[in-house]
């Protein structure tokens, strides 16, 4: 004789085996499993039998629950399957795939690689310091007094809290000497603000490579070879190089730095490129006064320190005609650099 459990499971996986979706699949679930299916119940019928048959009835009603919860569960994975299949069923695997086209640096980015690479050879190391400064990195401790034009506001753009943007990177001149004694020979590239109108050669932020040389009898000779060495790696064997006196309140003497090649498009044309000169002794008193000894005696040490125009040298480098195509982000512009 069948048990009624025994009919119950053959009408449960009957039904299961009959559900054409995974809705009826789940009614019938429900049906058979559910917190009042037909099988569950059985649970609390087992209270009112007799000791004899509990055991056998228990045992029954397990393996009955396992059998249908085992075909429910294959039966909905058939359904994910023949899902599954359906939909690779309609991708046509002969097509092209979608090509992802790959990234190229920003021509700035090349500029600063060659440099620093250049740099390097010659022994700078690298430093860095804040976009944000304080007044006095970007201004008092480089010899420049508060009356100069510089720290107007009209030049400058600072922060309700009297901070700033950095007009130049020789703030990290000032850092970098903070931090460590003589000798010093670091190279310094990043971003620098002046509140200029924006034109074809002009804009508010723009980039520089500061560099630092620090030592004992460090002249115009050492900075002149460095920088004409820079160039002409940079530019060609041919490339001339121009100094030309100048004044920073930070300098003395200060150089203009001019560069004129023939392999450059426009060649017949001297170009200020940087700015540079043997540290002023101000600075280095400046220094001394906020590390608290006298690392950086001026009748000791000597150095020279230079500001190179990143955007100038790309523009020449790549003949790029207006300084705004850097920032932007013309995919037919960028293209030409990849
Ligand atoms: N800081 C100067 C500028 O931005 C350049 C410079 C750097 C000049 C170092 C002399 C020495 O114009």
């Amino acid at each position: 004789m069948t048990h009624p459990l025994e009919q119950l499971r053959d009408d449960a996986l009957r039904e299961i085996d009959c559900a054409s979706d995974e809705q009826t699949l789940e009614t019938a679930r429900i049906k058979f499993l559910g917190k009042s299916g037909s099988i569950s119940r059985w649970g609390e019928e087992m209270r009112t039998l007799g000791k004899d048959q509990k055991p056998i009835v228990g045992k029954l009603l397990n393996e009955v629950r396992n059998a249908v919860t085992a075909a429910l569960e294959s039966r909905a994975a058939s359904f994910r399957s023949r899902m599954e299949s359906e939909a690779l069923g309609k991708i046509d695997i002969s097509l092209p795939g979608t090509t992802h086209e790959i990234g190229a640096l920003h021509p700035l980015t090349q500029m600063w690689q060659r440099s620093i690479e250049i740099f390097r050879r010659m022994g700078f190391a690298l430093a860095d310091g804040p976009d944000i400064e304080d007044e006095w990195h970007c201004f008092d401790a480089l010899n420049t007094p508060p009356e100069h034009p510089a720290r107007n506001e009209q030049d400058t753009f600072y922060l309700p809290d009297g901070r700033l943007l950095r007009t130049h990177t020789s703030t990290v001149q000032i850092r970098t000497m903070q931090a460590a004694p003589p000798p010093i020979r670091v190279i310094a590239p990043g971003a620098a603000y002046r509140r200029d109108e924006l034109d074809a050669t002009h804009s508010p932020q723009f980039h520089q490579i500061e560099g630092l040389y620090v030592d004992d009898n460090v002249s115009v000779a050492d900075l002149k070879g460095a920088l004409e060495f820079f160039m002409r790696e940079l530019f060609g064997a041919e490339t001339e190089v121009q100094f030309r006196p100048h004044y920073f309140p930070f300098t003395e003497p200060s150089l203009e730095i001019y560069v004129k090649s023939k392999a450059l498009k426009g060649g017949e044309q001297w170009v200020e490129v940087a700015g540079s000169g043997i540290v002023h002794p101000g600075v280095f008193e400046a220094v001394n006064k906020t590390r608290g000894d006298n690392a950086y005696d001026p009748e000791k040490w000597t150095g020279y320190a230079f500001g190179l125009g990143m955007d100038r040298l790309a523009m020449i480098l790549f003949d790029i005609p207006d300084i705004r195509l850097f920032a932007q982000n013309d995919l037919r512009f960028l293209r030409q650099f990849a």
